[in-house]
């Protein structure tokens, strides 16, 4: 599948298509919380990752195909709660130039008004500022605070570093008509 945006385009990343792998390791590279990557282990890692049905979208940039981002757009619950759940990591050399809103509007938009979804939703850690600040940029609204429910890493002793989560949701209510100033 392909959604266009005016800068990028999102193209639906097949488990064993061209774009697992290196998607992964390019927007891997400096991109907390994940941490940095070869990409042999980004070959690796991608394989047992994709290794099923993917919600992966690689972001493109129109024109020259530069692969700039993700994003992760996947049901969450039963199918009857027309519930979505959101993530993204783009590349450290196309952050904070608009990339990023302008694509997870856009999927968005597929989920309200394609696939009539009524409500998405996204999880961050709390010290992710650039991440929660990009779901309020989306008008999503800050529904929870979790304690230490998710980790990403793991210290020196093999042990998970828990960290606080915000939970955030939108409604296909509030995204109609919404418009980002
Ligand atoms: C989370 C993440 C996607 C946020 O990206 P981002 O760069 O903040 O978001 P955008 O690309 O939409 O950039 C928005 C900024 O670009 C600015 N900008 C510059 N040119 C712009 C343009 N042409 N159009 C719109 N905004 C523009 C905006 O003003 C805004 O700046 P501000 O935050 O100072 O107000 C990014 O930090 C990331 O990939 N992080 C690593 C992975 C990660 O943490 N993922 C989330 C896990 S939960």
């Amino acid at each position: 599948m392909n959604i266009e945006t005016k800068r990028s385009s999102l193209e639906t990343v097949y488990r064993r298509g061209r774009r697992s792998s290196f998607s992964y390791a390019l927007t891997s590279q400096g991109a907390e919380p994940y941490g940095t990557m070869t990409y042999d282990e980004a070959v690796r890692r991608s394989a047992r990752i994709w290794d099923q049905p993917t919600f992966f979208f690689a972001v493109c940039l129109k024109g020259d195909d530069q692969l700039i981002g993700n994003l992760y757009f996947a049901p969450e619950g039963p199918p009857r709660l027309k519930t979505y759940t959101l993530g993204f990591v783009f590349h450290p050399a196309y952050q904070k130039k608009g990339y990023a809103t302008e694509a997870c509007l856009a999927i968005l938009s597929h989920g309200f008004l394609e696939l009539g979804l009524h409500r998405i939703v996204a999880s961050c850690d709390q010290d992710n500022v650039r991440s929660w600040q990009l779901l309020e940029r989306l008008n999503m609204r800050r529904e929870g605070s979790m304690m230490k429910n998710v980790y990403f890493k793991y210290d020196d002793k093999g042990q998970p570093r828990w960290v606080n989560s915000y939970h955030y949701a939108i409604l296909e209510e509030s995204f109609k008509g919404f418009k980002i100033s």
